[in-house]
């Protein structure tokens, strides 16, 4: 198991200050989690190219990006050239997604592949070697502020045994009600990078909520 990442979702962020709050925890976290969502793969718009583009030029963090759209590989080009480093596609868009992860690699972006919470770990076991991050969904997606589904840390589990059985350096993130109350069971599930978006910026000190969000994960370590 890699060592544990935090990825702050910015969907729980002030759109209007985006480049504060992205500054304000850009010091203490690996990642930056960007949901992007079309209103037909989910019931929610949220924002797209040219607001990533904006956060480019403001943050050097690495760009983890989930693709919640029907038609994401139509916007690999343009995500790649707005500063996107990982695109992450659901499994229900793409049953077979072979295809649509050597366009990301051919683009230059490494590929991701999320699931459900009602989809089961078989429908993504056959191309677990082809992607560098397997996403579990523990809320359904389209909205950040849900409860964390509890039942996903099975499949955390699953996912980690096939995964270390099989000696692959896939990453496992887990994505959905994350906070410190349930951080550490899924690391000891076996997650490896942890979305969080209420539990950081709806914090009233997102900095200090990122450290107990770490305390959490790394208490077992
Ligand atoms: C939900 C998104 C999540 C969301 C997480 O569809 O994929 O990344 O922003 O937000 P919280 O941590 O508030 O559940
Ligand atoms: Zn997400």
């Amino acid at each position: 198991m890699q060592p544990a990442r935090i990825a702050p979702s910015i969907l729980a962020a002030d759109f209007a200050h985006l480049a504060e709050d992205v500054a304000m925890v850009e010091p203490y976290v690996e990642l930056l989690h960007l949901d992007v969502m079309d209103g037909h793969f989910v019931p929610n718009i949220t924002f797209g190219i040219p607001v990533i583009a904006a956060l480019r030029r403001c943050s050097s963090l690495f760009f983890d990006c989930h693709l919640m759209t029907t038609n994401p590989d139509a916007y690999f080009p343009a995500l790649r050239t707005a500063g996107v480093d990982l695109a992450t596609v659901h499994i229900e868009v793409y049953p077979d997604p072979t295809r649509v992860a050597a366009q990301a690699r051919a683009e230059g972006l490494a590929f991701g592949l999320a699931l459900n919470p009602s989809t089961p770990f078989e429908a993504v076991e056959p191309f677990v070697e082809l992607v560098d991050l397997l996403l579990v969904m523990s809320v359904h997606p389209g909205f950040g502020g849900q409860s964390f589904i509890g039942d996903s840390l099975e499949k955390v589990e699953i996912a980690r045994k096939f995964i270390d059985s099989h000696s692959l350096p896939t990453d496992i993130e887990i994505d959905g009600g994350v906070s410190s109350e349930n951080a550490r069971a899924a690391r000891e599930a076996g997650a490896d990078v942890f979305v969080a978006g209420s539990a950081i910026f709806g914090s009233a000190d997102p900095v200090a909520a990122v450290q107990e969000l770490r305390a959490s994960v790394e208490s077992m370590e």
